[in-house]
């Protein structure tokens, strides 16, 4: 099964997707993921995106196709994949369908999580991570047993430094102009699903998990 989630920042499309991951037993390349690592690695790539992280802004496109590429040319993405976070432009989808057509794989579904912005701004504003297991909470809607602590691995929760009240607006804004875009441009190729991914994360799931049954076993 081959999918990409879509949708405003916020909107829960990590959460489901390690959700889907475990039980659909597909791997999940999210491009937020593999950037903060490489932030956290200090490496090259990591420190040129950095600056553009922490305000809110798109990273190059040429970086993030090449993160993409790189792992899809992984044999453990044969099982099938959940592309988190990307394409988030147009130039980045076209990029991924070439690199689909390369490898003689098809793009099964592209789901648009559909979540107020008011609720997104709560969601986002409330999130907190584990810098060691990357584990994601929220303080009120998903918070960890152990307070400011993580279930997993104990270490001290942190908020992202790009959910902070200036960069939530920016990555908005951002989405708005850049991203959305590529709702006309999936449906245009009937290859969109909407869902409504207000409810709770096990509602928005459920949801999901139908939009999903006919790729199952495709
Ligand atoms: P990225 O990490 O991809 O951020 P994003 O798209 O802004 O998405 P988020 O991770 O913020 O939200 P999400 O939809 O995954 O929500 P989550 O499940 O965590 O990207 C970060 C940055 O990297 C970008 O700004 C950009 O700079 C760069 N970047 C990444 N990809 C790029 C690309 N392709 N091109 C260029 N640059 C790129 O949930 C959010 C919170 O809500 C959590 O606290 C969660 O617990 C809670 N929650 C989830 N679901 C629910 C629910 N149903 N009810 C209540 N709370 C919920």
């Amino acid at each position: 099964m081959q999918l990409v989630f879509l949708g405003a920042p916020g909107v829960g499309k990590g959460t489901q997707a390690d959700k889907v991951s475990v039980q659909y037993g597909v791997v999940k390349i999210s491009t937020g993921d593999l950037l903060r690592e490489a932030v956290r690695n200090r490496t090259t790539l990591g420190l040129e995106a950095k600056s553009y992280m922490d305000q809110g802004k798109l990273v190059p496109d040429s970086v993030v196709i090449g993160l993409v590429r790189d792992k899809l040319a992984d044999p453990g993405y044969a099982k099938g994949f959940i592309l988190d976070g990307f394409p988030r432009t147009v130039p980045q989808a076209e990029a991924l369908a070439g690199v689909l057509d390369e490898r003689r794989v098809r793009l099964d579904r592209v789901i648009n999580f559909q979540v107020p912005r008011t609720e997104i701004v709560k969601r986002l504003s409330g999130r907190r991570s584990c810098p060691k297991c990357q584990a994601t909470y929220h303080v009120k809607f998903a918070p960890s047993k152990k307070g400011i602590l993580c279930d997993r691995c104990d270490e001290a929760l942190v908020q992202r430094s790009d959910d902070q009240p200036e960069a939530i607006e920016t990555r908005l804004k951002v989405y708005e102009e850049q991203t959305a875009p590529l709702i006309n441009y999936y449906a245009a190729k009937n290859m969109l699903s909407h869902l409504d991914s207000a409810g709770s994360v096990d509602s928005v799931y459920d949801n999901l998990t139908k939009v999903l049954a006919p790729y199952r076993s495709a």
